[in-house]
């Protein structure tokens, strides 16, 4: 690895002033109850997508009170179709923690923020950094990238004290000057730069503001960075979705338990095995079962094949288990799994 380079932060902040992004809707305030929710929806989602979601989240539950105050399921609801449901269940958790344990402030540093349900470290550095000034380093995967190729820092990140070490590089890299006015500007440029410019297969190293202190850049190959070794190991996993209507249309739903994929969702009844399915069918309904076209939904971890077998039930019988039925006008305002609401709307 190369040493740290002279300059890097000064650069970092004017590039952002001119070339990154200043005006998402979530720049402009250090109200930290904005800026922690558009970091916890940005955490796995494009700025595209929550660009949609953001400004109906915060039009629903203007500020932490009116979030900690409101039932899961309508949290859930609001969220539904940005996936990594978890977030959503910490977000309401960590909404609750903040009126009751901080009297509705959020703390003003990053290691009382790390504290919170659903705020990691990186999370917990951008509120700070963002609203407080904080000289604290963000390190998500973005920023992993751009400092590992500007450092040459070919060490495997899947080792814990490889990343503790980069995690030591980044603090250093900081702005020393002008610190409470310097950390925003810093912090959002290296999101912008890592989002825009360092991208992952084709970085515009022509267009970088680091590019001639950048070690990958010198030795001609950004791409090989980061590096990470281990493969995550994927697993596939087969279930049978029973979609049962009533005479009135309404469909029948469970409340997914937690902890499990899906936790606290509203889900078809899933099944392992079609036989398993049936047994939970009125007698004789069985006979009366449509197959669906069978599909692949990508989880992180986990390829699920999803078979979907669609039911009329006559009035009166239900299939048996712990559920609902939901009338047409009330399901879709539930959290559903992605692929549940497909096959409802299909
Ligand atoms: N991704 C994570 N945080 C972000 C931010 N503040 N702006 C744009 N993209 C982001």
């Amino acid at each position: 690895m190369n040493p740290r380079p002279q300059g890097f932060a000064g650069r970092i902040v004017r590039w952002q002033k001119l070339h990154g992004r200043n005006s998402l809707p979530w720049q402009g305030t250090r109200d930290p109850y904005r800026v922690w929710l558009s970091e916890i929806m940005l955490q796995q989602t494009q700025v595209a997508t929550v660009l949609d979601y953001y400004p109906r989240f915060l039009g629903r539950f203007p500020d932490v009170r009116a979030l900690a105050a409101a039932g899961e399921d309508d949290v859930l609801g609001l969220w539904s179709g940005l996936g990594y449901y978890s977030r959503a269940r910490n977000l309401h958790r960590c909404a609750q923690a903040v009126v009751r344990d901080h009297g509705g402030e959020f703390p003003r540093s990053a290691q009382a923020l790390q504290a919170l349900p659903g705020i990691g470290r990186s999370t917990a550095a951008a509120i700070a950094s963002f609203c407080f000034g904080e000289r604290v380093a963000i390190l998500d995967g973005n920023v992993k990238r751009v400092l590992t190729r500007v450092l040459g820092f070919g060490a495997d990140l899947q080792v814990a004290a490889n990343e503790k070490a980069l995690w030591e590089e980044a603090q250093a890299m900081l702005p020393l000057r002008s610190v409470q006015e310097a950390m925003p500007g810093y912090t959002q440029g290296l999101m912008d730069l890592g989002a825009t410019v360092c991208l992952s297969r084709s970085p515009n190293c022509l267009i970088c503001p680091v590019h001639d202190l950048c070690s990958a850049q010198a030795q001609g190959r950004p791409e090989d960075y980061p590096v990470k070794k281990r493969k995550l190991k994927r697993s596939a996993q087969a279930l049978w979705m029973l979609l049962a209507r009533d005479a009135r249309g309404a469909v029948w739903l469970e409340k997914r338990p937690v902890p499990g994929i899906w936790a606290g969702l509203h889900c078809l009844p899933s099944f392992g095995s079609r036989a398993a399915l049936e047994e939970t069918l009125p007698a004789g309904a069985a006979t009366h079962l449509q197959e669906g076209e069978p599909f692949v939904h990508v989880l992180t971890h986990k390829d699920l094949h999803l078979h979907p077998v669609a039911l009329k039930l006559p009035s009166g019988a239900s299939p048996s288990g712990g559920g609902e039925w939901f009338a047409a006008d009330r399901w879709p305002q539930l959290g559903l799994p992605a692929p549940v609401r497909r096959l409802l709307e299909n």
